[in-house]
């Protein structure tokens, strides 16, 4: 059994409360597009294929309740800019749109059915570049809590895992918002996986020492030329792990791709609440008025990356997706 962060029953969005985990599991019922909306930009759902089929979730709500069905499309696709994920879902939903709610919930439902074959495929592949014994290195959550379950970069992990590899996971706490710490150790902790949680910060240090195999993170939006959006912090690693020779892996499925951009330049990257900075738990520990950058993501170019793990197989640079 894998986590599950979406379901839909009874016309309603049943959605896990990502913002509780791991002290509460308490689960939203979302009945109207501006309620997904609202649940995607304050992270209650999160990681790029959760973020694309909640949104789609969110359209067939609109079209059951009779929503003006292009406000309903605009207030998604504003609810959070860098995961490409959500666009694509949205365009697909849009295709289906004219032919009604029991259409467009069953793209939804192919869309999160799809995503799940993809990790699992991804989880495949991924396992081919995983040597027995590794000691594997990840940042922020790519689990079944950002997917429709398996995960992309926690999928390779967990499919390692059950192949009896014997693996390590060294699991960065991803500052500010600690998904890594809150999320990513609960899954482990759930699938008995051996692992250990750091400070961003120690990554270096553990590299240096030779106690990091390899790196494998997830990915919001892959441009054209493999330049890779993810949470901030990905970028710092993959330069470490340039410098000390560690393999580092990037695990998407195709819906996450976006040949339309060029290059990573291009990818939008949310800036999000400087109180994500200046506060801990609701309370202030800045100076006041402290100038703050938030960026939410930060953009690993192609040429750092030695592999793209995608649903269709492994890809080495130099990467054309275009
Ligand atoms: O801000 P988040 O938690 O939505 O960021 C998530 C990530 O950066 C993930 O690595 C990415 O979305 C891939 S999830 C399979």
């Amino acid at each position: 059994m894998s986590l599950r962060p979406l379901k839909w029953e009874n016309d309603a969005l049943t959605m896990l409360d990502q913002r509780q985990i791991p002290l509460r599991t308490e689960y939203l019922h979302l009945t109207s597009s501006a309620d997904v909306a609202a649940a995607i930009r304050d992270m209650a759902v999160r990681g790029a294929p959760a973020i694309g089929i909640a949104a789609a979730y969110g359209m067939a709500l609109a079209v059951l309740h009779h929503e003006e069905l292009h406000i309903a499309d605009k207030r998604l696709r504003a609810s959070r800019p860098t995961a490409v994920n959500l666009f694509w879902a949205l365009d697909r939903i849009q295709g289906v749109l004219k032919d009604g709610f029991a259409a467009v919930l069953r793209e939804a439902q192919a869309i999160e059915a799809e995503d799940l074959a993809m990790n699992l495929a991804i989880g495949e592949h991924g396992n081919t570049l995983v040597p027995q014994g590794a000691r594997i290195l990840t940042i922020c959550n790519t689990g079944a809590l950002a997917t429709a379950g398996h995960g992309t970069a926690l999928g390779i992990i967990r499919t390692a895992h059950a192949a009896g590899k014997d693996i390590f996971v060294t699991s960065c706490e991803t500052r500010p918002r600690q998904q890594g710490l809150r999320l990513t150790a609960y899954e482990l902790t759930f699938e008995n996986i051996p692992f250990r949680s750091i400070a961003d910060s120690v990554a270096a240090s553990l590299m240096r020492a030779g106690e990091i195999d390899l790196v494998v993170a997830g990915a919001d939006r892959i441009a054209a030329n493999g330049d890779s959006a993810n949470k901030i912090g990905t970028y710092s690693l993959a330069v470490l792990a340039k410098h000390h020779g560690v393999p580092f892996y990037i695990a998407a499925p195709t819906s996450t791709f976006d040949p339309t951009l060029a290059n990573g330049d291009l990818i939008p990257i949310e800036e999000r609440d400087p109180r994500e900075l200046t506060e801990s738990e609701g309370v202030r520990i800045a100076p006041e008025n402290t100038p703050v950058y938030n960026p939410g993501f930060d953009v690993t170019p192609g040429e750092l990356i030695t592999a793209i793990v995608s649903e269709k197989g492994v890809f080495y640079p130099p990467y054309n997706f275009a």
